[in-house]
Order: C-alpha cells, then structure tokens, then sequence
C-alpha cells in the first residue's frame, strides 16, 4: 500500500477540496509506486483509469466553485489543470507502449506529482483563500 503524500501544510482550508487531493495524492501515490515496482499491467492500468477519471471530477468540482464565485483567477488556474491532464495522458501513453520503464517512474514522480504539489501550494491554496474570505462553505457532493 502507497503511503500518501499528503501533509497538513497542503491544506486550502476548504474541506471539500481537501478530501479530494487526500485521493488523487494516494493514487499517484499508488501508480508511481506501482511503476517503479512494476507490478503487473492490469494493476498499473486500474490506478490509471480510475486517476483519469478521478482527475478529471476533481478539476471539475474546483472549476464549478471558481465559476459560481467569479473567482478572477480562473483562467490560469484553468491552464494548469489542463497542463496536467495532458501530462497524465502522455505518462499512460508511455506506459501502455513501453511498460513500467525506470524513465517513467521518474516521470511521474517528476512532472506529475511534485508539479501536482506545487500547484496545490500555490494556486488551489490561493483560490481557498478566496473562498474562504467570501465565507464559501463548500459540502460534499452528492
Ligand atoms: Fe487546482
């Protein structure tokens, strides 16, 4: 079992968003530890899909908040998430030509989850901070 990579200092203050990178960063987690161990491909692709998927809901819930509250800086929020959307789907590509490859470890540590961090730090912890000044609380989804 991957150890997450999260720690309170990643905190945007905003619960909903909090839970939500809580699982994307036990996933990449799981899928970098899966590579570098190279587990099996059926395993490797399971971690994949559902971190397609579940990125892809995450970016949504952060963008739906940031429209609603005419959040200014959505528009280089929004590149970022896209920026690493497509990293994901380049790093599946790789995977599903050359295997659990050294270089694709590195990768994925490298340009996925240290940049994921990153952005976390620096523009999710921005856009909490907006929201919470607006007193937003945000509930779970249904
Ligand atoms: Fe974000």
């Amino acid at each position: 079992m991957a150890k997450s990579l999260w720690n309170d200092n990643l905190s945007v203050s905003i619960p909903l968003i909090d839970e939500q990178h809580k699982m994307l960063l036990k996933h990449l987690a799981e899928f970098s530890e899966a590579v570098a161990a190279h587990h099996g491909p059926s395993e490797i692709v399971g971690t994949l899909d559902f971190l397609v998927d579940y990125m892809d809901f995450h970016f949504k819930t952060e963008e739906k908040h940031m429209r609603a509250n005419s959040y200014p800086g959505i528009e280089t929020h929004l590149k970022e998430h896209v920026k690493f959307t497509r990293t994901l789907a380049n790093l599946g590509e790789d995977f599903k030509e050359e295997g659990a490859t050294a270089s694709l470890a590195e990768a994925i540590n490298t340009m996925l989850i240290n940049l994921f961090l990153k952005h976390i730090e620096a523009v999710d912890q921005q856009f909490g901070a907006f929201l919470k000044g607006k007193g937003v609380v945000l509930e779970e989804e249904a």
